[in-house]
């Protein structure tokens, strides 16, 4: 028997930790029904416990973006567990590269941040979309990074900029086309935000989580197709 979530429903991808986690602690606290991915379903599970101790609003789920079985089925999951989707936060990410130059890079690191950071948030938005375009207040956030930035994109780290600068021309397209449908579609970058093991001296999650909460809780007719962080616009 399909279920009906009364709540909105939010997915988040690489919910797991660092901003992610974030992410979804703060919309719990909101009132949403969260969806955390990551993986590895045990990392998810312990994430879901940490936030929601009583198991009632977060459901931890094994969401693998650069696997297209994975994401086929998602959409069929949520679909028969919530029957709805509200907001979608195309968080998950990877950076290959951190030393590397484009000149000579090797291509491989390049094609798996693409599949992960571009075509991961396009199969997991493709996935949901049906279910996205029938709520009342539908939202896509893809987490993406002033690394990305065109204007600002200055040489090395080429699979992360390149991918990241592709996410937000996906963010750009979806934005003009689901208008009308309205999808709220924005990208938002966290800033340097510390991570495990990396980033010592960042922000903490939770300031890097607040330029993404904004963008999923922004109200019917606010604003699409924009790159922000702290509320403030970034060049593309
Ligand atoms: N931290 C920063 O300084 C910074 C700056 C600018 C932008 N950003 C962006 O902000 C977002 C969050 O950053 P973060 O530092 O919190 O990230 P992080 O700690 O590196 O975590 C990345 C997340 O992505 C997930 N992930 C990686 N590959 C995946 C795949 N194939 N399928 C599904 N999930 C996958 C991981 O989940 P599992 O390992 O559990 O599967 C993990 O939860 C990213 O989009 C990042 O690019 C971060």
């Amino acid at each position: 028997m399909p279920g009906r979530s009364e709540l909105p429903v939010v997915v988040v991808t690489g919910g797991s930790r660092g901003v992610g986690l974030e992410v979804c602690r703060r919309l719990v606290n909101l009132g949403f029904a969260v969806v955390l991915g990551s993986r590895d379903l045990r990392r998810a599970e312990i994430a879901a416990k940490e936030i929601d101790p009583d198991g009632e609003r977060v459901t931890p789920c094994h969401i693998e973006v650069d696997n297209s079985v994975n994401i086929d089925a998602l959409g069929e999951w949520v679909k028969e567990r919530f029957g709805r989707v509200d907001a979608l936060v195309n968080n998950a990410s990877t950076a290959p590269d951190l030393w590397a130059m484009g000149g000579n890079t090797d291509l491989s690191p390049v094609a798996e941040a693409l599949d992960i950071n571009l075509f991961g948030a396009w199969r997991v938005t493709q996935a949901l979309l049906p279910l996205l375009r029938s709520s009342p207040r539908p939202r896509i956030v893809n987490v993406s990074s002033e690394g990305g930035s065109i204007a600002r994109i200055s040489g090395g780290r080429p699979a992360y900029a390149v991918s990241k600068a592709a996410l937000n021309a996906l963010t750009r397209m979806l934005a003009a086309e689901l208008y009308r449908d309205g999808v709220l579609v924005n990208a938002v970058c966290p800033g340097w935000t510390a991570q495990e093991g990396g980033n010592a001296g960042g922000r903490t999650p939770a300031q890097g989580a607040a330029s993404v909460v904004w963008a999923v809780t922004i109200p019917n007719g606010g604003p699409t197709g924009t790159f922000t962080r702290d509320g403030r616009e970034l060049p593309w």
